[in-house]
């Protein structure tokens, strides 16, 4: 039976897609790295520094970790620029009346999601206090397909992970949830994934009735 249900934040709960891909291809411009939105596809739940390790499978140049780090840091700087736009209309169709209607269930509710810039996201958006727990990439060091921040995210709601169902968009999230032993839910890009339980397009889509019965 479901008690909890992670939320995973970027593509789910607030549409980041294109800060992330404009912030990546600014800094892939300047390096003269090839990088387009298909490549930017496969950095979907990755990590900040697994997704550059991406973007520089295109390039010949051997970098340092310094220089890496550093590049890391030039995109987030741009990125965190794009994400202080971000307002209450970018949350997802269906997000604020599925928390609504998981609440009036006594359903527990936690995001889990890989990125270092969660807090400043969901302030951003206005769900800073929306959630029973929050659990981010600053709290974990293996990036999904690892299922550590939706184990952690269950361990802060007391729940075991069995009891939990994660709403992913990632392929690699959809994954973490099963190799932590949760049903998944795949929206968006994950709408399709064949190891998700449940599937719809938007949050506004589900039917929690049948999902929770
Ligand atoms: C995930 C995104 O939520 O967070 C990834 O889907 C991103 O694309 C990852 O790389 C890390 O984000 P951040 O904000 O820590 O750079
Ligand atoms: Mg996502």
């Amino acid at each position: 039976m479901i008690k909890g249900v992670i939320f995973d934040l970027d593509g789910v709960i607030v549409t980041t897609d294109d800060c992330h891909y404009l912030a990546w291809k600014h800094m892939a411009d300047e390096e003269g790295i090839d990088f387009n939105r298909q490549i930017n596809e496969r950095l979907r739940g990755v990590s900040r520094m697994d997704s550059l390790a991406i973007i520089l499978e295109r390039s010949t140049k051997p970098y340092s970790l310094a220089e890496k780090e550093a590049m890391a840091a030039r995109k987030n700087n741009d990125y965190i620029t794009l994400i202080h736009k971000l307002t209450p209309a970018d949350i997802l169709p269906g997000t604020l009346e599925t928390l609504r209607i998981l609440r009036e269930k006594g359903i527990k509710i936690a995001i889990g999601s890989s990125s270092r810039n969660t807090p400043v996201i969901l302030k951003q958006i206005g769900l800073a206090d929306a959630f029973d727990a929050v659990a981010d990439g600053n709290q974990i060091t293996r990036s999904k397909p690892d299922p550590e921040v939706f184990l952690l995210a269950a361990s802060l709601l007391a729940l075991d992970p069995a009891d939990c169902l994660v709403v992913e968009d990632a392929d690699a999230g959809v994954e973490a949830a099963c190799a932590g032993g949760m049903v998944a839910l795949g929206v968006g890009a994950a709408a399709a994934n064949p190891l998700a339980m449940h599937h719809a397009h938007t949050l506004a889509e589900v039917d929690w009735e049948a999902i929770l019965c």
